[in-house]
C-alpha cells in the first residue's frame, strides 16, 4: 500500500482551543513577538518542539503505575539502566532530569577556559553549557549541511578535514571531547552517516580525544542509516543503533525526544573515573545515582519508550510524515531544508523573506506570521537563537536562518499536518507584507527564550 498510516489508535484525546486572527494579533503583541511567551492554550497546532511533547503509549502509562519511588536502589532504576546498557553497550548509566542537566554535569567536569569542544553542530543548550564553563564550542558541519536547498543523504555529517585542521591548530590536549549530535537538530534534523562517525572516531583515537554522542534522536538517525547507507538496508534498527553507539566513549541524551518521555535524560559512558566525577556532581545537583532528578515512574516510562522507538513501523511512519509535509511545501515553492529531516520541517527563512535583512530577524518574523495566520507555533533557529555581537554591537549572524516546525511524536494526525501546510502556503503567498523585527530586551545567554521584540 502507498499510504503509510499512523501505527497507533487514539485512546485519550486533548482539546485544541480555537481563536481568531484578531485575538492572535493581540496575543502576539502581548508576547512581544516571542513564541516562548505565548500560553499554550492560545496555540492551535504546537510545533514549538518535539521535546517532552510526545504522546506516551498505554505501556508507558502502565509503567508509570509500576514506578517504584524508593530513594535508593529502585527496581525502576535497574530496568532503566539495563535498557540503556543493552541499547548503547555502555556500562555506566547516570539518570538526569533532562538532557541539559547531563550536559551541565559533563561540561562542568571537562570544560573550562582554553578548552574547545568540537562537534558537527552543538545544540543551543549544549553550547550554552560549554560556554558557561568558560570553554568554546566549535561547529564543524560538512559543506552539504550549509546549503539548505540542496538535497544530500547525510547533511548532518561532521567535516572530517576541518576536524583534522582544528586539532592541528589548537592542539589535541585542549580538546577534551568531540561531540556528534544525532540527528543534527540545529543543522536541520539531518542525519549523520555511520561512515562519518567511523571517520571521526578514527581521528579521535589518533589524537586521544574521547567521542561522545548527543543521542536525543538516535533511533531516527539509525533509521535514516538503514534507508540511505549502503550495507544497512537489511539490518534491524536496534543493531544499527548498537553499532552507532559502539564508536562512542559516552553519550548524553534527552529522553524527551526518542524515548517518548515527557521528562528525563541520562549520561552513559565507559570511563569509570569520569562516571565517578559525574556521580559526585549528580548527588549535589540532581539527586542520588539511582534516580538522578527523576521519579521512579519516569525511569519506567523512559525504559519502555527507548524500546518502543526502535519499532520500524513507527519509524517508517515518523520519517514519512515529516517528508509528507516537506514535499507539500516544496510543491508550492516554499523554500525548505532538503531532504526532509527526522523530526521537523525547516523553512529557509532568509529565502522565504528575502526582503527582510538578517539584522531584522527574518525567521522570527515568519514565526509571528505563522501564528497570526493559523495559530501555529514554530521556533526560529537563526540569528535570534545563535547570533552574537561584535565589539561595536553589530550582529554576527548565525550560519543559517531557519524556522523549525518540530512535529511532536504520535500527537498530530494527517489532517493537522494538511492544515499546517495550508497555513504556510497562505503566508508564503503574501510574504511581501511581512515586516522585520528588532530586539527591545534580551538575556545574556539563550536569549531566544525570553527576548522581547517589536516590529520595525
Ligand atoms: C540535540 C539536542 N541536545 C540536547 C538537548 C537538550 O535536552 P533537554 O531539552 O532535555 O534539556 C536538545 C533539546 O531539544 C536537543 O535537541
Amino acid at each position: 500500500m502507498k499510504t503509510i498510516i499512523e501505527p497507533f489508535r487514539i485512546k485519550s484525546v486533548e482539546p485544541i482551543y480555537f481563536n481568531s486572527p484578531e485575538e492572535r494579533k493581540q496575543i502576539l503583541e502581548k508576547a512581544f513577538y516571542n513564541p516562548f511567551l505565548i500560553r499554550s492554550k492560545d496555540v492551535l497546532i504546537d510545533l514549538l518542539t518535539d521535546s517532552g511533547t510526545s504522546a506516551m503509549s498505554s505501556s508507558q502509562w502502565a509503567g508509570i503505575m509500576h514506578g517504584d519511588e524508593s530513594y535508593a536502589g529502585s527496581p525502576s532504576f535497574f530496568r532503566f539502566e539495563e535498557t540503556i546498557q543493552r541499547i548503547t553497550g555502555m556500562p555506566l548509566v547516570i539518570p538526569t532530569h533532562q538532557g541539559r542537566a547531563a550536559e551541565k554535569i559533563l561540561f562542568s567536569i571537562l570544560g573550562g577556559e582554553g578548552k574547545y569542544f568540537v562537534s558537527n553542530t552543538l545544540f543551543d543548550t549544549t553550547r550554552a553549557n560549554i560556554e558557561f564553563s568558560g570553554a568554546e564550542g566549535i561547529d564543524l558541519l560538512c559543506e552539504e549541511g550549509k546549503h539548505p536547498g540542496i538535497p544530500a543523504p547525510f547533511k548532518g555529517n561532521m567535516d572530517v578535514e576541518a576536524l583534522k585542521q582544528f586539532i592541528i591548530k589548537k592542539g589535541a590536549a585542549n580538546i577534551p571531547l568531540c561531540i556528534i549530535t544525532v540527528t543534527n537538530n540545529s543543522g536541520g534534523g539531518q542525519p549523520v552517516s555511520m561512515q562519518n562517525i567511523r571517520d571521526v572516531k578514527k581521528i579521535c583515537i589518533e589524537n586521544k580525544i574521547p567521542l561522545f554522542i548527543d543521542a536525543c534522536r538516535f533511533a531516527e538517525n539509525s533509521y535514516f542509516i538503514k534507508l540511505r547507507e549502503e550495507g544497512y538496508g537489511e539490518k534491524p534498527v536496534s543493531e544499527i543503533a548498537k553499532e552507532l553507539f559502539s564508536y562512542a566513549d559516552g553519550c548524553t541524551m534527552s529522553a524527551k525526544k526518542d524515548a517518548f518521555a515527557n521528562i528525563g535524560g541520562f549520561l552513559a559512558m565507559h570511563d569509570e573515573e569520569l562516571a565517578l566525577q559525574c556521580r559526585n556532581l549528580l548527588v549535589i545537583t540532581e539527586g542520588f545515582p539511582t534516580y538522578g532528578g527523576l521519579a521512579g515512574r519516569d525511569l519506567e516510562a523512559i525504559a519502555i519508550g527507548l524500546d518502543e522507538v526502535m519499532d520500524e513501523n513507527y519509524l517508517q511512519y515518523r520519517i514519512r510524515s515529516i517528508e509528507y509535509l516537506t514535499n507539500k511545501l516544496i510543491s508550492a515553492g516554499v523554500p525548505v531544508m532538503q531532504p526532509a529531516g527526522g523530526h521537523a520541517v525547516y523553512i529557509h527563512a532568509k529565502k522565504f523573506h528575502d526582503h527582510i535583512p538578517v539584522e531584522q530577524y527574518p525567521g522570527q518574523a515568519l514565526v509571528g506570521a505563522l501564528y497570526l495566520e493559523g495559530g501555529i507555533r514554530g521556533v526560529e533557529i537563526g540569528s535570534l537563537m545563535f547570533g552574537k555581537y561584535d565589539e561595536q554591537k553589530n550582529l554576527i549572524p548565525a550560519q543559517l536562518e531557519l524556522v523549525r516546525l518540530a512535529i511532536p511524536r504520535r500527537v498530530y494526525t494527517q489532517s493537522h499536518i494538511d492544515y499546517v501546510a495550508e497555513v504556510i502556503i497562505e503566508v508564503f503567498n503574501k510574504r511581501e507584507n511581512i515586516k522585520g523585527l528588532k530586539i527591545i530586551e534580551e538575556a545574556i545567554m539563550l536569549r531566544h527564550f525570553t527576548a522581547k521584540l517589536a516590529p520595525i
